[in-house]
């Protein structure tokens, strides 16, 4: 039997929005503990339960990688059939290896993550404001190389669960100016109690019944380069 696998509810809207269907390309590039991979695979099972899809998971910290193995062994059903490949790579680096090839790529990308700064004495020590800027600076190489990897026509949804605009909007601001002519922006996806931003959306905590943090963004790349 699945053991259930709880994720914040915003999470949780924002992988089974991704319209997933059967014999689609999937990666997610930063994958570990894998609360949404769990998510987007099961809400395909809901409605394709005899279909497949092909899932690449990554994640570069070994550690992590391990919770993650134990996770899909927990929580993603025996009869699902959809082949799962769990890579290691640097997600920055990605679009050196493959491009054109993904139909969706999830991105939900390392970020200042506020709700941890709160709850943990530690992570909030040792946070400052030089951290948020590297940690900007790092998803927009993960989004650029997520741009490469994914295929004409293909959707990359870019997540976060932080606050700073630095990692939400303005990733998403950075990424039009420098390579606007690949791809455009789609509407995000509709999550409850979310509020738009300039190129997305965000579910605040203080407004949406306690779920959040989560900025989403959503880029389409131009069909037709093939
Ligand atoms: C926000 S967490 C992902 C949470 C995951 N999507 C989930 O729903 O459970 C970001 C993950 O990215 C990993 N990471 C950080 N830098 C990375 C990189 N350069 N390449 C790949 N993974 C990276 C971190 O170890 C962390 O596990």
């Amino acid at each position: 039997m699945c053991k259930s696998y709880y994720l914040d509810p915003a999470s949780a809207e924002a992988a089974a929005s991704l319209e997933i269907r059967p014999g689609m390309q999937v990666l997610d590039m930063c994958a570990a503990p894998g609360g949404k991979a769990v998510a987007l695979l099961q809400s395909f099972l809901n409605t394709s339960p005899n279909e497949s899809i092909n899932l690449t998971l990554n994640e570069r910290s070994a550690s992590r990688r391990a919770r993650l193995q134990r996770v899909l062994s927990d929580s993603v059903p025996s009869w699902s059939r959809s082949p799962i490949r769990v890579t290691s790579h640097d997600a920055r680096k990605w679009g050196l290896h493959e491009q054109n090839v993904y139909d969706v790529i999830l991105l939900d990308t390392p970020c200042s993550s506020e709700r941890h700064l709160i709850q943990e004495p530690k992570t909030l020590r040792d946070w400052s404001p030089k951290r948020s800027v590297r940690l900007a600076l790092d998803a927009y190489a993960m989004l650029a190389a997520a741009l490469t990897a994914v295929r004409p026509g293909g959707v990359v949804l870019y997540l976060t669960c932080a606050l700073s605009p630095l990692e939400n909007d303005g990733v998403i601001a950075k990424a039009l100016q420098r390579r606007g002519d690949e791809f455009k922006g789609l509407s995000p996806p509709e999550l409850s109690g979310s509020e738009p931003s300039q190129y997305g959306c965000i579910v605040l905590p203080d407004r949406a019944a306690g779920h959040g943090p989560l900025f989403a963004a959503r880029l389409q790349k131009h069909a037709g380069e093939e």
